[in-house]
């Protein structure tokens, strides 16, 4: 290269800089506020591994912006919640929230996001005041409402018949929604829950209620538990001799991201979710490749819902060419898009929560296999939603 050329060639590049709007020459600061420990880190963790795979898909840069990285481990614990986000908010000054993983969490990250008119995107936790009372344009969830696998499961467990029911999940937020999302579409057919059942969260003392179950003798049980109290139930629903007499129900988190732990005693489950583990559409495929390459691990539901917050927060960000800030158009353009998910291809609704399948799906060797869509195109009500 000439002295000529090499010196236009910076001159150039300097232009380039001075044009540039002053903020896509900072990296864009995000905020991951996820479980790092207790009985949800392999959630945070899955979750984590998902956005930053599609982040370096996209070469390290979203909307023309370099990421960098602030966290917290927020330990599933409500009461530390709004102090940890105000970490974030407040202490490191992200441009962008996600997280996190726990329902009662979650609304206190959605309150201090409100407050401080943060951007928020929310990658698992189905808490239905989020895109209900609490909905705001600076907020979007890239998962599920607690109340769509439940009330999708609820109408399928109605249409094998079965007609009494006891429902056992944690005493929160999550295992009260799915149980009320499963009542609602199971007592449409005429069938009757007789009796919901409460664990406090975390605790995974089961062994008193799974005596009550059998003494009960309900047709069919349906659960919400999810991480390592998801795996520690199916085995001992399973040791208590029940899994042979009463089919076993539940919110697809039961069996995701936890078969290699609970091996047999999974076999077979039937339970509903908007991912399984067969899909074999295009995007499924190279997003398993990828990520299996990337962590030498298979992803379950949790890294699709991290891979798609971040896939919304980059159709946002080219939207407003990198510039978080411009609320109005970020959500314009999330509002109008369609997500190219591993789950399939979703919209969000006017609350912004995705409308998706819920796929039935039954634990085959170590796959939550597809047989069947328990519901097509299931919306959130989003009760409450004024946005
Ligand atoms: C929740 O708290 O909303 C939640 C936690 C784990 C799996 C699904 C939902």
């Amino acid at each position: 290269m000439t002295f000529k050329t090499a010196f236009t060639t910076v001159a150039w590049a300097a232009l380039a800089a001075l044009a540039a709007p002053a903020h896509a020459q900072t990296p864009l600061k995000v905020g991951l506020m996820l479980p790092a420990t207790g009985t949800y880190a392999a959630l945070g963790d899955a979750i984590e591994k998902g956005f930053k795979l599609h982040v370096q898909e996209q070469g390290g840069k979203l909307g023309g912006r370099t990421i960098e990285y602030f966290k917290v481990d927020d330990e599933s614990d409500p009461s530390k919640a709004t102090d940890n986000v105000n970490k974030l908010i407040k202490r490191d000054q992200v441009d962008v929230i996600v997280g996190t993983v726990h329902s009662g969490v979650a609304l206190a990250m959605a309150r201090a996001a409100r407050e401080s008119n943060t951007l928020l995107i929310i990658p698992n936790a189905g808490a239905g005041d989020i895109t209900g009372p609490l909905c705001s344009p600076n907020i979007v969830r890239s998962s599920f409402s607690n109340w769509q696998p439940g009330y999708a499961m609820g109408e399928a467990v109605g249409k094998r018949g079965h007609k009494k029911v006891v429902t056992i999940t944690w005493k929160y937020g999550a295992g009260i929604e799915s149980v009320n999302g499963f009542k609602e579409g199971f007592e449409k057919s005429g069938g009757k829950v007789i009796k919901d059942l409460l664990v406090p969260f975390p605790s995974v003392e089961f062994q008193a209620l799974l005596t009550e179950i059998a003494a009960l003798k309900p047709d069919a049980v349906y659960t919400f538990f999810a991480g390592g109290g998801a795996v520690k139930f199916v085995k001992d629903y399973s040791a208590a001799g029940l899994k042979a007499s009463i089919p076993l129900y539940g919110a697809g988190f039961l069996t995701d991201g936890t078969l290699d732990a609970q091996g047999d005693t999974a076999s077979g489950l039937v339970t509903a979710l908007h991912y399984a583990d067969s899909l074999n559409n295009a995007k499924d495929k190279a997003f398993r490749l990828a990520y299996a390459k990337a962590y030498k691990l298979q992803p379950d539901v949790y890294a699709v819902q991290g891979y798609d917050a971040a896939q919304i927060l980059g159709i946002g960000l080219k939207a407003t060419n990198g510039d978080p800030r411009k609320k109005a158009e970020f959500a314009a353009a999330v509002r109008k898009a369609t997500i190219d998910s591993p789950r399939g291809p979703f919209m969000l609704s006017k609350s912004h929560n995705p409308v998706q399948d819920m796929y039935l799906r039954q634990v085959v060797g170590k796959e939550n296999k597809m047989i069947g869509i328990a519901s097509k195109g299931l919306v959130d009500p989003g009760r409450g939603c004024r946005m």
